[in-house]
Parts: structure tokens; sequence; C-alpha cells
């Protein structure tokens, strides 16, 4: 009798913000010790995994000409680790219908790569808690534990420690595209750059507010909180994003900042309606490449049920 064929899994995971993310020192690893709050937004990736004769990655979407459909993807790494982990063939084909930012500071690479993990899970019928596939995230990558978990977390380590945050209310945003992504490694360099010809020791930005802020649930108390230490080092490489800072504040968006290592800024706003009439305000101003209303947190990858209505 013939096997039969699994039906393809897909799985809808989040972007992510940064509401809060103070950068330490370097490790001996690399990477930068950090104290983060993630917040996942309602901007998605979808991961397809198919079992297939022609394995390989497909991506799709406005962006995808530069995401790399290779052997380099984050999202194809995460296939080889789990299929080592669990010794299973990598017979399979990853389709990405990219939603979130690319190179934007949203962190969708990490995205696809968790999104990959989960679609493996069920296509596979492997019996892994999330504490195993959360282990195997950290692997790939320093966002990729969030992404499975979602919601509102604050983040230690290199980022991979995870652990929610009580958030009370949703939040509104509006999301401005840069017209050119940022790498993460260069904005991670040129703010040790900017603190070493600075002659001030770096002042820590303490998380409790924003914690608090997030446990009120008041959109105005959360944005006198939110902050970013990566958000100078992200100006300083594309100092036009000072523009865009100011015209969504302009608009009406009671804070702004830029999400993660950039160049995509995320704007609070006090209601889904104020999101509405900033998105468009900001849209005409001419300071970005395009603007997406988004509201959080939302939950982590996740499979798609085809019987649920979107
Ligand atoms: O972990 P991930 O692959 O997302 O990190 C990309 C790059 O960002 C790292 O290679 C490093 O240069 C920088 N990074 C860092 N400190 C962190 C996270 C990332 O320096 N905590």
């Amino acid at each position: 009798m013939l096997a039969a064929v699994p039906s393809p899994v897909t799985v809808r995971v989040p972007g992510k913000i940064n509401l809060h993310l103070a950068v330490g020192d370097v490790r001996d690893d690399g990477f930068h010790e950090l104290v983060t709050v993630f917040h996942a937004v309602s901007l998605f990736d979808e991961v397809t995994v198919t079992a297939s004769e022609s394995p390989g990655i497909e991506v799709l979407g406005d962006s995808a000409a530069e995401v790399p459909a290779d052997g380099t993807n984050l999202a194809w790494r995460a296939v080889e680790l789990l299929g080592r982990h669990v010794e299973h063939d990598t017979d399979v084909r990853v389709v990405l219908r990219k939603g979130i930012p690319v190179a934007g500071g949203m962190a969708g690479g990490s995205a696809d790569a968790a999104g990959t993990l989960v679609a493996l899970a069920a296509l596979w019928k492997l019996d892994l808690t999330r504490d195993e596939l959360a282990v195997l995230a950290a692997d790939l990558g320093s966002d990729v534990t969030f992404a499975l978990h979602g919601g509102t977390a604050l983040g230690t380590g290199r980022g991979e420690r995870i652990v929610p945050v009580l958030a009370r209310h949703p939040q509104h945003w509006v999301i401005a595209l840069h017209r050119q992504g940022l790498s993460t490694p260069t904005v991670f360099g040129e703010l040790d750059r900017l603190r070493a010809a600075s002659s001030d020791p770096t002042p820590v930005r303490a998380v409790e507010p924003v914690l608090e802020a997030l446990a009120g649930g008041d959109p105005r108390q959360l944005a006198l909180s939110l902050g970013n230490d990566l958000q100078a080092a992200a100006v300083s490489l594309a100092p036009d994003l000072r523009r865009t800072l100011r015209a969504g504040v302009s608009a009406g968006a009671l804070a702004g900042l830029v999400s993660g290592s950039g160049p995509s800024c995320a704007f609070l706003c006090d209601s889904a309606d104020s999101a509405v009439e900033v998105a468009a305000e900001l849209a005409g101003a001419g300071v970005c490449r395009t603007v997406r209303v988004a509201h959080g947190p939302v939950p982590g990858a996740r499979v798609v049920d085809e019987n649920e209505p979107p």
C-alpha cells in the first residue's frame, strides 16, 4: 500500500516592533546583551510547506526579489536544522508569502524561520513541545523565539530569552516602510561606533515604565515610555528617518520610533480610527515608501485552519 502524501500546511506568523530596546555591551560571541520588549503586530507572512520531490524555497509578494530563494534563507536553515534534529529527510517545498517588510527591522526573516518550524512540525506530525521548538528557534536567530511566541514579551540575553508581559489593551499602530532596507549587523556596528566616539557614558534605558504602561493599557502612557537605543544608529545611517519620525507625530500619532534596527518606523495612535487618519496623512507627506495600519499584540506562529474565516 502507498503511504498517504500529507496535505500542505500553512502557518501565519507576525512581524514585531520593539517597544523598548536597551542595547548593552558586546559579548565575546559578538552579540550585544539586550533588554527588549517585543510586540507582535498584525503584519503577517504566510509559510506553506509541502512534501515534494523538488525541494526548495519560493518567495512571493511585492518585495520577493529582495529575499534570497536559496539555502541562505533562514527558513531553509530551519528546514535543515529540524530535519537533522528529528532525522527526517528534507524533501519539502517552502513557499513564503511576504507581508512583513523586508530588511525593515520587523524580524520578517525570523518570522519565516519560526513559521517553517511550526509548519514542518505539523507536516511531519512531530511530537515536539513549544519549548523544544524554542531551543531550535534560538539556534537560528535572536528574534526567532519571539516569532514563535507572539503577543508582548520581555526579551533578554541576545533577545532569545522570552517572558510574556501583561498587556491589557490592544494598541493601534501605523508602520512607515522606508525606501531602502538596513542590515541589522551594520546598525549594531554603527551604534558601537557612535558610542566609542562619544565621551559621555551610555545612559541605561529603564524597562519598568514601559511594562507599567502596558499593564495599565493607556496608549498615552505607553507613548511616553517607548524607546530604542538602535534608533540613533539607524538615523545616522539613514538621516531622512528624522523627517519620517517628525511627520508621523505631526500627523497626529502619540509617538513614533524606529522599529528594531530599522528602517521601518512605528507610530502609536490612540485609536483604530486615529491610526487610519495618521496613515492617510503620512502616505501623502512623501516621507516613506508606503504605510500600513496594524494592531498588536497578536499571537505568534500558528497553523492556519483552512475552515476558519480569514
Ligand atoms: O540573531 P540574528 O541573526 O537576528 O542577528 C543578526 C545580527 O545582528 C548579528 O549577527 C549581530 O551582528 C547583530 N545582533 C547583535 N546583538 C544581538 C542581536 C543581533 O549584535 N543581541
